[in-house]
């Protein structure tokens, strides 16, 4: 196998040399007799929560308390809805090839890859299709090459150049190196230059590499609205993660994204109660801080104590309402919004006019972009297939009924429904607080809130994805781990390109 290696693509050895990282995780002994924590409180079960509760478990051992603290459901933003006994994904759809922590999650859960069913992507205007797909792809070499030149294969290398960097932290983290703060983390991912992707637009980074003004325009704009539903203003990092999910070997979980989070729990043996968090108060005993954690149930209210809390939720905005008592210098409110994603699961018969398609049967795309034009009430619509797919599904053809899931901005009023749909039998709709509104802020949150006290979702102000809260999880699990036991050298260190190499 490995004498084949030269022949693998590119990625494949990406992949290999890191499993091999993998298989040497190095398992740092606790130092000096430390008592392991008695219990470990973990507010929220989304990809983050259920993904640090297993990493905790595995590096603090079976023998730790885990209780994981839900208000809603198991999952988050990971969800589905039911149309005619089928579920389909409303909230996280895609994982990117390259996501490795997913790509394991799924291996040790025993879940498998959804089988992908080919369709076409095209870029709309409000007019007209401002670029086709010919192929599967939406970054199709051959159609973009004619059209925009170069600016294609600059854009090609430049998210490759991101992904590349990004990817030393799975080598990083197999290691056992953690970072207290993102900036370090990304610091170490690329230095200074890496940090400040999270402090420039795409757009100016993308017009520095050569890529041009209309290239953005037509192409960048449109990915950015179906993934991120925000402008090209969202800083380069973010930007590279929605255009590496652009450019195809995109993934489902079989069954459902959220999966991966039910049964990551189950492996960690946590316990799931079933209770919205409302306040995290610092206590200290004999120079040690624990934290009692305030919830309210249907039974009414309870508390319990902690020595280690990682809250998996949004804390900006009050999203999550939990409030910090008897902290002193009180924890401050963190800048910046969210932004609102509207999420239609239509079941119905496109009206293929609205797309200049008068005869239905010739619409040919299955995902339609959208440009920024004021004529649009709607981000991108995909027609999409349900969790579970068998050997036989196929499409349906374009004049049959199918399920749409259309994003927009805002609620779809019922004539910009029938503007899109000749008819629908059912439409369901999620708002989702979806990601950070990129521009409300440019501050990168902390992760330790105090001694013991973790913010995992501060990450998702650097990107918003499941990937992201996933390495976020290990490195607050081994952030949590390393700072317990006082291995002060796997935290924060420089030079980790240079030390991880000669470690191995
Ligand atoms: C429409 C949409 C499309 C997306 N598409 C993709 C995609 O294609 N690919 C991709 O990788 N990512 C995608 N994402 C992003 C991805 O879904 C999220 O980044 C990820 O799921 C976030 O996981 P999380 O665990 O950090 O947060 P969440 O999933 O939000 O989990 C937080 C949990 O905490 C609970 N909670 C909150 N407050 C409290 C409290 N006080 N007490 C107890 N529990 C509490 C919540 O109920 C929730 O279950 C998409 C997101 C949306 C909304
Ligand atoms: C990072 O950004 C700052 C401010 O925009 C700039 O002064 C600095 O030169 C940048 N550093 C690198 C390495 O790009
Ligand atoms: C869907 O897939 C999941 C995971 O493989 C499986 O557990 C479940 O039984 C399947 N459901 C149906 C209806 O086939
Ligand atoms: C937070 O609390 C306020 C006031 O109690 C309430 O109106 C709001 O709906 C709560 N938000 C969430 C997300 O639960
Ligand atoms: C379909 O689209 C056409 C063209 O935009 C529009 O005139 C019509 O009202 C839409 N709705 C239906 C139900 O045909």
């Amino acid at each position: 196998m490995m004498a084949d290696s030269h022949r693998l693509p590119c990625t494949s050895r990406l992949l290999l040399s890191l499993a091999v990282g993998v298989m040497r995780t190095a398992s740092s002994v606790a130092a000096s007799g430390d008592a392991p924590p008695g219990k470990i409180a973990v507010i929220g079960a989304g990809i983050g929560g259920s993904s640090v509760a297993h990493f905790l478990q595995q590096h603090f051992g079976p023998h730790v308390q885990l209780d994981v603290y839900e208000k809603d459901t198991v999952g988050g933003r990971l969800a589905t809805v039911t149309v005619n006994k089928q579920q389909y994904e409303s909230g996280g759809a895609s994982i990117h090839s390259l996501n490795l922590h997913m790509q394991d999650f799924v291996k040790l859960l025993g879940l498998k890859h959804r089988r992908e069913v080919a369709g076409k992507s095209a870029v709309f205007s409000g007019e007209q299709f401002v670029l086709e797909e010919t192929d599967w792809y939406l970054l199709n070499l051959f159609r973009l090459w004619w059209h925009y030149g170069m600016s294609f294969l600059r854009l090609q290398m430049w998210v490759e150049e991101v992904m590349e960097k990004f990817m030393r932290i799975y080598k990083y983290q197999a290691h056992g190196y953690s970072f207290s703060r993102l900036e370090e983390l990304l610091h170490s991912l690329g230095g200074d230059a890496f940090v400040n992707t999270t402090q420039r637009s795409v757009a100016e980074s993308l017009l520095e590499v050569g890529i041009t003004q209309h290239f953005i325009d037509d192409v960048i704009v449109a990915i950015l609205r179906a993934s991120y539903g925000q402008s090209v203003l969202v800083p380069a990092f973010a930007g590279a993660m929605s255009l590496a999910g652009a450019q195809g070997n995109m993934w489902a979980v079989e069954g459902g994204n959220k999966l991966v989070c039910s049964g990551l729990l189950k492996l960690s043996k946590a316990n799931i109660i079933q209770a919205t968090v409302t306040a995290i108060s610092l206590h200290n005993s004999e120079g040690k801080n624990f934290y009692q954690v305030h919830y309210e149930d249907e039974e009414g209210q309870g508390s319990s104590f902690y020595d280690i809390v990682v809250i998996a939720t949004q804390l900006h905005d009050k999203k999550s309402n939990i409030t910090f008592q008897n902290f002193d210098p009180p924890i401050a409110e963190f800048p910046g919004t969210f932004h609102t994603t509207i999420t239609s699961i239509v079941h119905g018969y496109l009206n293929s006019s609205y797309f200049g398609f008068g005869d239905p049967k010739l619409f040919p795309f299955t995902s339609v972009l959208t440009t920024d034009s004021p004529a649009l009430f709607f981000n991108s619509m995909d027609n999409i297939y349900p969790v579970n797919v068998s050997s036989t599904f196929r499409r349906k053809q374009p004049q049959e009924a199918a399920v749409w899931r259309v994003h927009s901005q805002r609620p779809l009023e019922k004539q910009e429904l029938k503007m899109l749909f000749r008819s629908y039998y059912s439409v369901q709709v999620t708002e989702w607080q979806a990601y950070p509104s990129y521009e409300s802020s440019k501050t990168l949150p902390p992760i330790v809130l105090q001694d013991n006290l973790y913010y995992l979702n501060s990450m998702e102000w650097a990107a918003s994805s499941m990937e992201m809260a996933a390495v976020a999880a290990k490195n607050v699990a081994l952030l949590a781990y390393n700072l317990w036991y006082h291995d002060l050298d796997k935290i924060d260190q420089k030079d980790l390109m240079h030390k991880v190499k000669t470690e191995l």
